[in-house]
């Protein structure tokens, strides 16, 4: 037999993917000349962590020579706990080690070759990369006019027998917009019972209008819904990977079956329960990114720089110059932020808002980059 290992590989099991994860500030950091480096590119917490998290971990590290817990179930029983005003239980929950597994595990229950899903773009890169990794069908419905929202028309004629998943995100990646509710409602009622709408919200506790709907606003409705939730975001753990989803008891249970054994360490699961009590955390987090979202918005407007409103912790600007060009001349002046295009956003870069300091920063690099007065 003349089969190689090459001739496998060639073959490429999997097909390429074109996602490319934000760079850490150290890897940057070696290549940059600025003596201060501001990393705005990955929508991380500019407060740092929950303090009651970071307790929680060097709380746990003594035990770290033992196993962890098999199942997951103290932390969806916090979980239950967190969301006890709204009535979920711990059976409606699936944790797993952050959004994107999360996502990705949702795909590898629902998907099967030349089945096919739905995207609004421009959204979240990985949902289309797992699917069609999968070797679903990833069809794409944008977003339409200058707030991004669904086009509910165009989802219904796009659903087929073959449809499984429908992906929405809200507030969304990369465009910080949100779905108000009655597009929400619509593209609920409209759900074939063989469709399953996964609703990412991981940056929901940034909101700030009266019209955001959550999924635990749809799980009586009779229709398929799974919410996706990050620590990554509001809580500052986005190095720990965690996150949860929660769904119908069916659902759940049925995602649950596909997860694998001593899935949550010991630190993501006491670091994550712990953080689940810190209200006080998630209160200071949400009011400096409003304070510094406004500030954002004036001194934008007074430059004359495109963005969108967001409802997110990043705002995205599209500066009159090329995305990669921007980015590196920003690099520069110290200024680590993400251009879009990948996400379906061309010419537009997201920048995380950061405290004051760095936001003054980010916008004498922005006057000085795009020459402006
Ligand atoms: C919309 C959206 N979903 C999911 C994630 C991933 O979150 P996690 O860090 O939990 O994987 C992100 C992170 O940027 C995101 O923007």
């Amino acid at each position: 037999m003349s089969l190689s290992l090459d001739d496998v590989l060639k073959k490429s099991l999997l097909p390429k993917s074109d996602y490319k994860a934000g760079k850490s500030k150290a890897e940057v950091a070696a290549h940059t000349k600025s003596k201060k480096l501001y990393k705005l590119s990955s929508n991380e917490n500019l407060l740092g962590s929950s303090s009651l998290a970071l307790q929680a971990i060097r709380d746990s590290i003594p035990r770290l020579n033992e196993y962890c817990d098999r199942s997951d179930k103290k932390l969806r029983e916090a979980l239950a706990d967190y969301y006890k005003e709204i009535g979920l239980t711990a059976s409606q929950f699936i944790t797993d080690n952050s959004a994107v597994s999360l996502i990705n595990l949702i795909e590898t229950c629902f998907l099967r070759e030349g089945d096919e899903i739905i995207i609004t773009n421009p959204s979240f890169k990985p949902y289309a990369v797992f699917a069609r990794k999968l070797g679903a069908t990833v069809i794409d419905v944008p977003l339409v006019g200058d707030e991004f929202v669904p086009d509910v028309n165009a989802i219904k004629e796009a659903i087929t027998e073959r449809t499984r998943l429908i992906f929405l995100t809200s507030p969304n990646n990369p465009t910080g917009t949100y779905i108000p509710k009655k597009y929400m409602d619509q593209i609920v009622d409209l759900l074939p019972d063989f469709v399953v709408l996964v609703y990412d919200e991981v940056y929901f506790q940034f909101v700030d209008v009266d019209d955001y709907v959550r999924a635990y606003d749809y799980l009586d409705s009779g229709k398929h819904i799974i919410g996706v939730n990050s620590f990554s975001k509001a809580y500052g753990l986005a190095g720990l990977r965690s996150g949860y989803a929660y769904s119908s008891e069916k659902i759940a249970r049925y995602v649950s079956q596909g997860r694998t054994p001593f899935m949550i360490n010991t630190l993501t699961m006491e670091a994550s329960m712990a953080a689940l009590k810190d209200d006080q955390f998630i209160q200071e987090t949400v009011s400096i990114i409003h304070k510094e979202k406004a500030f954002l918005y004036g001194e934008l407007d007074k430059l004359g720089i495109k963005y969108w409103k967001s409802q997110a912790n990043f705002i995205t600007i599209r500066p009159e110059m090329n995305d990669l060009t921007f980015e590196a001349a920003m690099l520069e002046e110290g200024l680590m932020v993400r251009p879009v295009a990948n996400f379906g956003a061309p010419d537009c870069i997201r920048v995380t808002i950061g405290d004051r300091e760095a936001n003054e920063a980010y916008l004498s690099a922005l006057k000085k980059v795009l020459n402006l007065n």
